[in-house]
C-alpha cells in the first residue's frame, strides 16, 4: 500500500474562494472553501460510522471565507478555523481522494465491460457453488465477471428448490417480484403461457415492465429427466447495440430515443396475487455519456399501446426492432449452453438477452427450472465491501 500522503503547502485565494493544496506526491489540487466547510469531518458535522453529513444546507454560506489555515501533524492534517471559531481538520488522505481535477472513476460503478459474441461458446466463466459460499475472493470474482462480462455458470449446487437463496444471502438477499422470492418454470405441453410450455422462448430480458427491473438473474435447472432440447441461449445486448449503430444509424437513433411500452396483466393463476405492470423505456438505453447502459427487449410483453411514439414513426420503429431481431439471432452473436441438473446460469438481466429452445419429453420425464433475482445495488455494494475486506 502507498505511504499516506502529506501536505506540503496550502495557498489561499480569496478572489476565487478556494485553496490550492500541494502534496508530497507532486499532486496539486483546488479545494473550494464552501466545499471544505460542507465536508467538515468533526463529530458535530459528520457521523463517520454511517458516513452521514449533519451539516444543514440552510446553514451553508456559499461565500464563506476561512479565518485561518495551517498544516499540522507533520503534513497529515489541514486545520481550518472558520469565522465563528468552528474548527475543521481534514486528513491529507481524505483530501487526496477527493480530487476535483480528476474524474475519480469507481471500477465497481463504472466497470470496464467487455462485449462478446459466439466466441464465448465453450468458454463461459464457471464457478463452483460451494466455493462461492465459502470463499470471499471467489464470490468477488463471480460478481466481477457478472459486472464486466455479464454471464457465468455456477456448477456443483444441489438440484433442489431454494438453493439459490443461499447464494443470494452471500450477496444480500433475493429481489422479490410478483412471482415471489423465486419462480418455478415447470412445463406442460398445453400451457397457455409460453414460459410453461415446451415451445421455444425467444430472446428477451425478464420483467422490462417493472420500473426496478431485475438486475441479476439466476436460472437453475432443478430437474431434467428424459428431456430432449431445451437449451439456453444468451446474447450480449451491448454487442448488439454496437452492431446496430454500425449497420443502421437511423435504427440505432430510433431505438435509443423512442420509448417502447411494456405491459403485463396476470390474473389467471391461483398461486399469484393478480398484478398489472406497465413501463415505457427505450429498447437500447444509454447513459448520459451516450454509452450502452441496458437493453429492454421482450416481444412477448411489448404492449399494443405505443404511447411514446408519434403514429407516423410506428412503421419505422417496427423496422428498427425487426433489424435488431435479425442481428441478435446471427450465429456470430449467440452463445448456447445446456444446463444440467443442479447447474445455474447467472447473468446481467439489464445487459443480456436470454432464450430457450423448444424441447420434448419422453416417457416419465420432466423439466423444472427455478429462477430468481438479485439487484445490482446490492451486488455492487457487496463488491465494494469485499474489496475493502480483501484489500483489493
Ligand atoms: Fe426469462
Ligand atoms: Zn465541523
Amino acid at each position: 500500500m502507498a505511504a499516506s500522503p502529506r501536505l506540503t503547502s496550502v495557498t489561499r485565494d480569496d478572489s476565487t474562494h478556494w485553496y490550492r493544496l500541494a502534496m508530497d506526491s507532486g499532486y496539486e489540487g483546488t479545494y473550494p472553501y464552501v466545499w471544505l466547510r460542507d465536508n467538515c469531518r468533526c463529530s458535530e458535522c459528520f457521523s463517520p460510522a454511517v458516513t452521514q453529513r449533519k451539516v444543514k444546507m440552510g446553514d451553508t454560506n456559499p461565500d464563506i471565507k476561512p479565518s485561518s489555515e495551517s498544516i499540522v501533524a507533520d503534513g497529515k492534517v489541514l486545520r481550518i478555523t472558520w469565522p465563528n471559531q468552528h474548527l475543521s481538520e481534514f486528513d491529507a488522505a481524505f483530501l487526496n481522494r477527493q480530487r476535483f481535477s480528476e474524474m475519480q472513476k469507481d471500477a465497481v460503478s463504472c466497470p470496464k465491460r467487455q462485449s462478446w459474441g459466439a466466441d464465448l461458446n465453450g468458454r463461459i466463466p464457471t464457478f463452483d457453488f460451494q466455493k462461492l459460499l465459502q470463499d470471499d475472493l471467489e464470490l468477488y470474482n463471480w460478481l466481477d465477471v457478472l459486472n464486466t462480462k455479464g454471464l457465468a455458470v455456477v456448477k456443483g449446487a444441489p438440484a433442489k428448490k431454494g438453493t439459490m437463496l443461499q447464494l443470494a444471502e452471500k450477496v444480500a438477499y433475493m429481489k422479490k417480484t410478483s412471482y415471489g422470492d423465486t419462480c418455478h418454470i415447470f412445463s406442460t405441453p398445453t400451457a397457455e403461457r409460453l414460459m410453461y410450455s415446451h415451445q421455444a422462448l425467444p430472446l428477451h430480458v425478464d420483467q422490462p415492465y417493472m420500473d426496478y427491473a431485475p438486475g441479476i438473474e439466476m436460472l437453475q435447472c432443478i430437474q431434467r429427466v428424459n428431456v430432449h432440447g431445451g437449451e439456453s441461449q444468451f446474447v450480449d445486448g451491448m454487442r448488439l447495440a454496437e452492431q446496430l449503430k454500425e449497420e443502421s444509424p437511423k435504427a440505432y437513433y430510433l431505438l435509443t430515443t423512442r420509448e417502447v411500452d411494456f405491459e403485463t396483466r396476470v390474473t389467471c393463476y391461483d398461486w399469484l396475487k393478480p398484478f398489472h405492470m406497465k413501463k415505457s423505456r427505450p429498447t437500447i438505453q444509454l447513459d448520459k455519456h451516450g454509452e450502452f447502459q441496458a437493453i429492454n427487449y421482450d416481444t412477448s410483453f411489448r404492449s399494443p399501446s405505443m404511447s411514446q411514439v408519434p403514429v407516423g414513426e410506428v412503421a419505422d420503429i417496427y423496422g428498427a426492432l425487426k433489424l435488431l431481431f435479425d442481428i441478435m439471432y446471427r450465429p456470430e452473436n449467440v452463445v448456447h449452453y445446456l444446463l444440467a441438473e443442479g447447474e445455474m446460469a447467472t447473468f446481467d438481466n439489464r445487459r443480456l438477452l436470454h432464450a430457450r429452445t423448444a424441447f420434448t419429453i419422453s416417457g416419465e420425464g420432466g423439466r423444472l427450472m427455478e429462477c430468481g433475482y438479485l439487484d445490482w445495488d446490492e451486488a455492487r455494494s457487496r463488491m465494494r465491501i469485499l474489496q475493502e475486506s480483501l484489500g483489493l
